[in-house]
Order: C-alpha cells, then sequence, then structure tokens
C-alpha cells in the first residue's frame, strides 16, 4: 500500500523506500553521495552540504546545557556530527529508517539512534527542544504528510523548535533542465525516490497542525548557478571553485528571505 501511494505521488518514485535505503547506505557510506546528490562531485555536494548545515546551526540558540535534539531521518550523521562539535554537551539522537545507517551514525557520532520511522515515533523516546527533518518528508506519501507536524509537536518541549529542510517545487526546473537529470540519477541501481513541495504545502501542514513557521529561507544564488557548480567543480582548480562557492553563499545570504526559485525550503518551526 505504501509503495503504491509512493508511485502515484512521487515525482522519482522509490521501489521500496527502506529497502532502497538500506542499499544506499551499503553502496555510498558515510559519504555526501550518500544522502545528497548521487551524481554530483564531492566539492559540490561540500557546497549543498554547508547550506543546511548553516541554517541548522543559526537555528539552534539555547543556553540550556542539556539540550535534546532528535535527528530523523539521521542517516550517517552528517548533519548531527556539526551539531555535536558547536554543541558537545547537547543530548542528540539519531532515528532512522535504515539499521545500516543507524549504524553508521552510532559508529561516526558516539551517541545513540534508533531503527524507526518519521511516521511511528516511540512514544518512549521522549520530547526535545529541536527536532531536524531533512530530505526526509520527501520520500513520504504524500497522503501521510497529514500525521507528520501533531506527531511531531508532540515530541516537543515548550518553546521547542522543528528545523525542517525539503526539495522546493520552485527549483526543480533549474535542478532537473539541461538534461542534468539523467546525470543526477545515473546510478540507476539504487532508486530512493522523492518528491518536492509547493511554497504553500509545509507552511499549510504546519497551520493545520496548530504550529506557525517563524523562519523560511530560500538559496537562489546556489539554484541559479546550479549546473554551473557541476560544471566548476569539473574543470576549476580547488581554490578557486571556493572563493566562488564563497561569493554565491554571500548573495544567498542576501536573497535568502525573497520568494526567488530555490533547491530547498528552509523552515524553522514551533507551536502556537
Ligand atoms: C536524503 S537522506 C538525508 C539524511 C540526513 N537527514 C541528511 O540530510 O544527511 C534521507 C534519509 O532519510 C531516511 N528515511 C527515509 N524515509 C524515512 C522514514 N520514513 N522515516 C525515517 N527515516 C527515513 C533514509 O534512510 C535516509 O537516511
Amino acid at each position: 500500500m505504501a509503495l503504491k501511494q509512493n508511485q502515484e505521488n512521487n515525482n522519482y518514485p522509490a521501489r521500496d523506500n527502506a529497502i532502497e535505503w538500506e542499499k544506499r547506505s551499503i553502496n555510498y557510506g558515510a559519504s555526501w553521495k550518500s544522502v545528497l546528490f548521487k551524481g554530483m562531485p564531492d566539492l559540490a555536494n561540500e557546497h549543498f552540504h554547508s547550506c543546511h548545515i548553516n541554517f541548522i546551526l543559526e537555528c539552534i540558540k539555547s543556553n540550556k546545557d542539556d539540550i535534546r535534539i532528535l535527528d530523523i531521518g539521521c542517516g550517517y550523521g552528517r548533519l548531527s556530527l556539526p551539531i555535536i562539535q558547536k554543541l558537545p554537551q547537547a543530548q542528540i539522537i539519531g532515528l532512522d529508517i535504515s539499521a545500516n545507517y543507524v549504524n553508521l551514525y552510532k559508529e561516526n557520532t558516539g551517541r545513540d539512534a534508533f531503527v524507526g520511522t518519521l511516521e511511528s515515533l516511540p512514544s518512549e523516546i521522549g520530547t526535545f527542544d529541536y527536532i531536524i527533518v531533512v530530505t526526509v518528508l520527501m520520500y513520504l506519501p504524500k497522503n501521510n504528510l497529514k500525521e507528520v507536524f501533531p506527531n511531531l509537536f508532540s515530541h516537543l518541549n515548550k518553546n521547542g523548535k522543528i528545523i525542517i529542510i525539503e526539495p522546493a517545487q520552485s527549483g526543480i526546473i533549474l535542478q532537473t533542465g539541461f538534461g542534468l537529470a539523467k546525470l543526477l540519477h545515473k546510478d540507476n541501481s539504487i532508486n530512493t525516490g522523492g518528491t518536492c513541495f509547493s511554497s504553500t504545502e509545509i507552511p499549510n501542514l504546519v497551520h493545520d497542525a496548530g504550529g506557525i513557521v517563524i523562519q523560511e529561507q530560500r538559496i537562489p544564488a546556489t539554484t541559479f548557478f546550479f549546473l554551473l557548480i557541476y560544471l566548476m567543480t569539473k574543470t576549476l582548480p580547488q581554490n578557486l571553485t571556493y572563493i566562488i562557492f564563497r561569493s554565491i553563499s554571500f548573495v544567498d545570504g542576501l536573497l535568502k528571505r525573497t520568494k526567488l526559485p530555490t533547491l530547498w525550503a528552509f523552515y524553522l518551526i514551533e507551536r502556537k
């Protein structure tokens, strides 16, 4: 049933979400290609990683030593690692549908992690100051999304926040244009699928669950230069590429609150 819904609603349907992620975790291990773009050079994925982690670290503001953070769809710990580096006292826990990613997460971060799904968080997991969901909603059948936010809100502490980063429809043309889609999906042995969201979809789900988006950001420059980023990392010397990335990030900073197209939409959410 889940697979059928997936196939009806996703742009790139996964054959079976859990199985495909287990395969991907085994094939790619703890690498950028494991959880970012499979077809992109590492240097380009490193830039996309920075876009994600800069937003997350900006959002996590706490004076408490013992803040609790849940990283849902934690993968091998790409996001948790820099958080632990910045806030070593934080109690951070991972949860993932793939048992292999859970093992990689534990090895990489030295923190605990559990096999589970976003759709059915165990009540014993408790409540958190921050819940991080980055490129995970995109793998859920659209029909299941309504349940997600009420469930996440029930696992938030008072003043707790949810950090969401998911692919946006507005950026998909720039991402898949010029035949680049083929390049990004060139590893046909694994199909982790995924969909993207219109600009109102996630805010509406949050609103219907009694929450509010308190911050929304975009990365228009990275999105417009998506193809260029690919070409640059293939052709230019690394030093020059880093300089150009810094300029692109600077322009993203200037344009982050506009409604321009974006590869991902970045949301900070709380209960009303
Ligand atoms: C694109 S990766 C992102 C991993 C991590 N959030 C990051 O950004 O580095 C998607 C992750 O979500 C996990 N996943 C997919 N569907 C899930 C679900 N329904 N519940 C929990 N995890 C899921 C996959 O196993 C994978 O680790």
